[in-house]
């Protein structure tokens, strides 16, 4: 099966923020495209942002003029709702209403030719629903976007359980052609990236719940040492909470309420005040047009240790080593749990289970943590919780030994799996789960989550780098902490871990 040709028609349903978008990227490629909307003036609307869009990127010189000109030469008003029997693709953007949709699709396939390719750009309904009043539900697929459509470059090919391999293919390589990154994704609740990337804000919610840090605190730890480009606050604020709210809902519902998806109280108390984020000018942080930062707290100054012990292999923060040996601090190594000894300190990377847990478990009378980094080299702070007696003194000493590497410092309250481990422990389960149910292969489910959420790793090449091992052993503690089945490793993950294979298969 071939890319539709641009010499054929495409018919854009709903004018809105999506359909215009879309509507602009089918342009682009040279498709005449027929916009139609409920209300004439929304989609006239629609062709005047986007024509003066395509002028501001042609005067940034992003697009030449003749690619400019043929754009907008190339969108039209349809008039009719039956003026769609043209098209040779029709892509629906309109409300997320499940009875709405079918309702469009029964009347569309009345007026389409045999051979037109019907697709939706919903965002959280199924594909397999949508599809199901068709008298051919195998022409139909899910097409969706991200926003905004014309910048964003993930589409995820959603089919339902009678979309024919063909129609899936061709709206692949037409998503290609467009200049999209396409992937593959069965029609799960969330599909690909609204369901893997869910703990993202499900974790920073629950440690900000527990008053582990606060929100300021956790988008900078996040995006300081983990690369990932805004942190899990900022984002929901832009997304907007109500949106992010609803689908984190409807995913939780979808799922029969399985816990992993569970919403959270806090985002519930930000939508019912109306805190929605940046469009609401106030949600986690405040907006005056633009995000006002809030300061982050660093540490104190503390002394540099001369030399350490380091007992056993500090698994992912191995690099550490040679990186105090150049800063002058003596290390002697031995055998023990991957722990690091300065005098009486005991400082160790986290396995999951809580510092206090930890400490009794081991027999410590006292344990500081550290979280993971994705580059200890690069990583300008370091994240610390502390359990047991002297807890101040003993931070002291351990932020002393981070600071000797250039490093600022974060405390944070002490929680199962502290704060970076564990949403990237769960990203993983998550996209191991996905990869369980066949939403999406590893390479699909990976691409779309640096694509479409600018994640700075796919969550399953990262597990593998950090080692699978370890984040399956951190994660089944947190498990065991929390007694809560929203942290379950999921079987695929516990059997690649057992079998010695990894998660993502090139
Ligand atoms: P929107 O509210 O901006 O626009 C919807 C448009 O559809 C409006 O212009 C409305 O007049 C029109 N419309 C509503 N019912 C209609 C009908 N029966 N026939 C013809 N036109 C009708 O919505 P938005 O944000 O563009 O979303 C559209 C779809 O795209 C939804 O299914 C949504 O879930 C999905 N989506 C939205 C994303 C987002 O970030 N906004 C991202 C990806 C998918």
């Amino acid at each position: 099966m071939k890319a539709i040709s641009n010499s054929e028609i495409v018919g854009v349903i709903g004018a809105g923020a999506m359909g215009a978008g879309i509507a602009q990227v089918a342009a682009s490629a040279g498709h005449e495209v027929l916009i139609y909307d409920m209300s004439l003036e929304a989609a006239s609307k629609a062709i005047k942002n986007i024509n003066s869009r395509v002028e501001r990127l042609c005067e940034k010189g992003i697009v030449s003029k003749d690619v400019a000109n043929n754009t907008k030469r190339c969108l039209k008003v349809a008039n009719t709702f039956e003026d769609m029997n043209e098209a040779h693709l029709i892509v629906e953007a309109i409300v997320e209403n499940l009875e709405v949709k079918q309702q469009l699709f029964a009347q569309l396939e009345e007026i389409v030719h045999d051979f037109t390719i019907l697709t939706s750009n919903t965002s959280s309904l199924s594909i397999t629903a949508i599809g199901s009043i068709l008298k051919s539900p195998d022409r139909f697929a899910g097409f969706h976007f991200f926003n905004p459509a014309p910048r964003m470059p993930l589409v995820e090919i959603v089919s339902g359980l009678a979309t024919s391999k063909d129609v899936a293919t061709s709206l692949y390589k037409t998503a290609e052609a467009w200049g999209k990154k396409p992937v593959y994704a069965k029609s799960t609740p969330g599909f690909i990236v609204n369901r893997v990337a869910r703990p993202y804000y499900a974790e920073a919610l629950r440690v900000f719940e527990e008053g582990v840090a606060d929100h300021a605190t956790i988008d900078c730890i996040v995006k300081e040492c983990a690369d990932f480009k805004m942190g899990p606050f900022e984002l929901m604020d832009l997304i907007g909470h109500d949106v992010n709210y609803a689908v984190t809902k409807s995913v939780f519902e979808a799922y029969f309420h399985d816990p992993r998806y569970r919403p959270s109280l806090v985002q519930q108390e930000l939508v019912a005040a109306g805190w929605f984020g940046q469009k609401s000018s106030k949600g986690f942080y405040t907006y005056s047009p633009k995000k006002i930062d809030e300061p982050i707290e660093d540490y104190r100054t503390c002394d540099k240790p001369n030399s350490i012990n380091i007992e056993g292999d500090l698994g992912f923060a191995e690099t550490l080593v040679s990186l105090w040996q150049t800063k002058d601090i003596h290390v002697d190594r031995g055998d023990g749990n991957g722990i690091i000894r300065v005098n009486d300190t005991v400082i160790a990377p986290t396995n999951g289970l809580s510092a206090s847990e930890r400490m009794h478990a081991e027999a410590y009378d006292i344990l500081v943590l550290f979280d993971y980094c994705a580059d200890f080299q690069t990583t300008p702070r370091i994240v610390l919780t502390a359990a047991g007696k002297n807890k101040d003194q003993n931070l002291d000493i351990a932020a002393g030994l981070f600071q000797a590497l250039d490093k600022k410092i974060s405390i944070v309250g002490d929680t199962p799996g502290m704060v970076v481990f564990r949403t990237i422990a769960m990203l993983a389960n998550e996209a191991c789960e996905a990869l369980l149910l066949g939403v999406a292969n590893s390479i699909d489910l990976d691409k779309a989550m640096k694509l479409g959420v600018n994640y700075p790793k796919g969550p399953l090449a990262w597990a593998d780098e950090i080692g699978a091992e370890v984040l399956h052993a951190g994660l089944a503690n947190i498990f065991e902490s929390y007694k809560d089945i929203r942290y379950r490793p999921s079987t695929l993950f516990s059997n690649r871990v057992f079998e010695n294979t990894p998660l993502f298969e090139k």
